[in-house]
C-alpha cells in the first residue's frame, strides 16, 4: 500500500502549511496531498476551503483578498514545535521546499485544484507553468472533482499526470473510461467500492490506473481536534482493490527516513528562506 500525507501530517500539524509537509517530508510516504485556491490577485495558495474562516483567524474568501492580505491571517500553530503562528503557504513556496525531496527521494505531490465550487478561470494555466519553472512535472499528480478541469489539464499538456476524485467509484470508472487518468480517487468508504473488489472493471486495472482512497474528518480528524484517529486495516483495502491511501497520519503507517529532513530538504549553499521566507 503506498502512503500519501493527506494535506501533511494534517493531524499533528495545521492542514495544508509549510510544517505539515515538513513533518509528512521526515517519513517514507509517496507523496503528500494538498489543495489549492486562486487568490484576487492571482496567486496559487494552498488552502482547502474557499474561505479562510476555517483555518486562519480571517474571514472571508480567498478569491476576494491579495496574496498581501492572505499573508497576513495567522494559523493556529502546533505549539509544541516552537512556532509563533503560521500562514496560508503558496504554491510557490511548496514547490521550493519540497523540490529537494522530489528530485532525490521521488517524492510525489498530488495537487488538487479546488475549483468545483468557484470555477477559476486559468488555474489550470497557472498551475502548469509554476511546475515547469520548477522542472518538477514528473513528480506532479493533478487531481479534481471537476472532470472539465481535468480535461483541461490533459488538453493543455497532454504528458502530466491526472487523477479524477469523486465520492462513486462508477463515476470515476467511467471518466477513466474517457480521459487517459493515471488514476482514480474514490471515497474509501463509497457504496460501490465492490465495483472494484469484483473486478467489474479489469479493462481500467488492466491499463495499470491507480486506486487513490481518500478519507472523511469524521474517522480521520485534522489538528487541533485531539479526537482519536480510525486506524484502516491495509490488507483488507488491498483486497478490496485499493493502492493508496491518503491519511492525516501517515506516521501510523511508515517509518521515518533514515536521512535528517533538514538535510534532505536544505539544498547545499541554498536556505529556504531566500524562496520561501521559511526556517
Ligand atoms: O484528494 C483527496 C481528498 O483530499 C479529497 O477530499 O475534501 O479532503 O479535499 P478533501
Ligand atoms: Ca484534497
Amino acid at each position: 500500500m503506498e502512503i500519501w500525507a493527506h494535506r501533511g501530517c494534517s493531524y499533528k500539524y495545521p492542514e495544508n502549511t509549510l510544517s505539515s509537509f515538513w513533518e509528512a517530508c521526515r517519513y517514507e510516504i509517496t507523496g503528500i496531498e494538498l489543495d489549492i485556491q486562486l487568490s484576487k490577485d492571482g496567486e496559487l495558495m494552498v488552502i482547502h476551503d474557499e474561505k479562510v474562516d476555517r483555518t486562519t483567524d480571517g474571514s472571508g474568501f480567498v478569491k476576494d483578498m491579495t496574496l498581501r492580505e492572505l499573508k497576513r491571517l495567522k494559523i493556529q500553530p502546533n505549539e509544541q514545535a516552537g512556532k509563533v503562528y503560521e500562514t496560508i503557504p503558496t504554491m510557490r513556496e511548496v514547490l521550493a521546499m519540497l523540490a529537494p525531496l522530489c528530485r532525490r527521494e521521488g517524492l510525489l505531490i498530488n495537487i488538487e485544484l479546488k475549483n468545483s465550487v468557484i470555477r477559476y478561470g486559468g488555474m489550470e494555466q497557472k498551475i502548469l507553468d509554476l511546475v515547469k519553472e520548477y522542472d518538477l512535472g514528473p513528480y506532479i499528480v493533478y487531481s479534481s472533482f471537476n472532470p472539465d478541469s481535468i480535461r483541461l489539464l490533459k488538453e493543455l499538456n497532454p504528458d502530466v499526470r491526472v487523477a479524477i476524485l469523486s465520492g462513486s467509484v462508477s463515476d470515476c470508472l467511467e471518466f477513466a473510461r474517457q480521459v487517459p487518468v493515471e488514476a482514480i480517487h474514490p471515497f474509501i468508504r463509497a457504496e460501490d467500492m465492490e465495483l472494484l473488489a469484483e473486478r467489474e472493471c479489469t479493462d481500467i486495472i488492466e491499463r495499470g490506473i491507480r486506486v487513490r482512497a481518500w478519507n472523511l474528518r469524521t474517522w480521520e480528524p485534522f489538528f487541533p481536534e485531539n479526537r482519536e484517529i480510525e486506524i484502516q486495516d491495509i490488507e483488507k483495502l488491498k483486497k478490496a482493490g485499493i493502492t493508496d491511501i491518503f491519511t492525516n497520519t501517515p506516521e501510523s503507517y511508515v517509518s521515518l527516513r533514515k536521512v535528517p529532513t533538514k538535510q534532505i530538504l536544505l539544498e547545499k549553499g541554498k536556505s529556504i528562506r531566500e524562496d520561501t521566507g521559511y526556517i
